[in-house]
């Protein structure tokens, strides 16, 4: 078998988590202080592949290719290749058909988390040699997901693959497609047979139907861990709490008359004065907190300022910075550069989801 490369989707629009996205690319919103994207990165370095191909967006691109780089620092070698309009998932695979050649390939969504990797799909995928093989997680509400119908099998056993669904309105099975795909060369031909669906888009799963119908093996692998997209903010918000869920506690900043429970990485640089900070959670290099009270599973990116505030259950990126709070801020997504500062009247709690270069005062 020719050795197995890596696609990475990191196009789209992200109108989902805007504002946060009109002004970035939603796969470089951190997860415990680490971009989505680098998570994903990271599952293919794992599971020992070596050529990756990003799909970028004109618009988004250059900051993605700045971030990441040639992917030495996470041992792959990385291709960045412009996707000129987000025409769907499998327009995508159509569009890095030069880089991916005969290859088999992972298809790995940009802003998707997997528990766990890829090594053990990887490893099936080389067991069984499927012409395509897909993960699907059992979902309480499956007409918001693409939906897959397995053959009937011996019990102990999962039947083939032999319907998809795009959110069926009524659906057959709760088994959801995860955003993690593997595929052989097969693909290319059904990228090109489908037609764009109603929304205009050349859907994978029309694609992986497509497979299907010409009589080609698509396997089904039941993801055991989670599996979150983080598209919209509570997906966000619950990826950070899985992700610092497993967070093992560093301090390299500088703490005075500060206490830490539970486990809290502090990066370096960071200072914390008169604080108390209850883990889970992360604090960014060089972020300063003064006289405040950080509560559970939050991620204060990198030289952002908290003082005489309480932050909860929240994701700070970079640069921002919340004063002087009477109430508790909780649950709440704040872009870069963002500024919360108090005004007259305060409410008890606060809840935010604020775009890039804010400036929010409260009356
Ligand atoms: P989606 O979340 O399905 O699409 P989107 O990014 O346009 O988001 P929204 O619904 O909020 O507008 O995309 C999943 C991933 O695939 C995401 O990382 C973006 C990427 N993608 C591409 O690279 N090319 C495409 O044509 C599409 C549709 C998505």
């Amino acid at each position: 078998m020719e050795s197995l490369k890596g696609l990475i989707l990191s196009g789209g629009k992200g109108t989902r988590l805007r504002p946060i996205t009109h002004t970035s690319a939603k796969q470089l919103v951190p997860v415990a202080n680490k971009p989505v994207l680098f998570y994903g990165i990271e599952a293919m370095a794992e599971a020992g592949i070596e050529e990756v191909g990003i799909i970028i967006a004109p618009e988004t691109g250059p900051e993605i290719e700045q971030a990441a780089g040639d992917g030495s620092r996470f041992g792959v070698r990385i291709t960045y290749i412009v996707q000129d309009e987000p025409l769907g998932l499998a327009h995508a695979v159509l569009t890095a058909e030069d880089f991916l050649g005969e290859h088999p390939f992972v298809m790995y969504l940009g802003d998707n988390l997997l528990q766990g990797g890829i090594a053990d799909l990887v490893a099936a995928f080389r067991e069984h040699s499927p012409d395509a093989l897909i993960l699907l997680t059992p979902v309480p509400d499956p007409e918001n997901f693409g939906v897959a119908e397995l053959a009937p099998a011996p019990p102990g056993e999962v039947g083939r693959v032999v319907r998809l669904v795009e959110k069926p309105s009524e659906p057959a099975t709760d088994l959801a497609l995860v955003g993690v795909y593997m595929f052989t060369s097969h693909i290319h031909a059904a990228a090109r047979a489908i037609q764009p669906s109603p929304r205009g888009e050349l859907e994978i799963t029309d694609a992986i139907q497509h497979v299907v119908d010409s009589g080609l093996r698509v396997e089904p692998h039941i993801v055991r861990g989670w599996w979150k997209d983080t598209g919209r903010l509570e997906d966000m918000l619950e990826a950070n709490r899985l992700i610092l869920d497993n967070l093992v506690g560093s301090q390299e900043g500088e703490l005075i008359d500060s206490r830490v429970d539970g486990r809290v990485a502090i990066a370096a640089g960071a200072r914390l004065e008169r604080t108390t900070v209850r883990g889970p959670a992360v604090i960014g290099a060089g972020a300063q907190l003064k006289d405040c009270y950080i509560g559970p599973y939050t991620a204060i990116g990198e030289g952002c300022t908290v003082s005489d505030a309480e932050v909860e259950h929240s994701i700070l990126l970079a640069g921002s910075s919340v004063c002087d709070l009477d109430g508790r801020m909780e649950s709440s997504l704040l872009g870069r550069n963002v500024t919360v500062r108090r005004g007259e009247r305060q409410p008890k709690a606060y809840r935010f989801m604020v775009g890039d270069n804010s400036d929010i005062s409260i009356l």
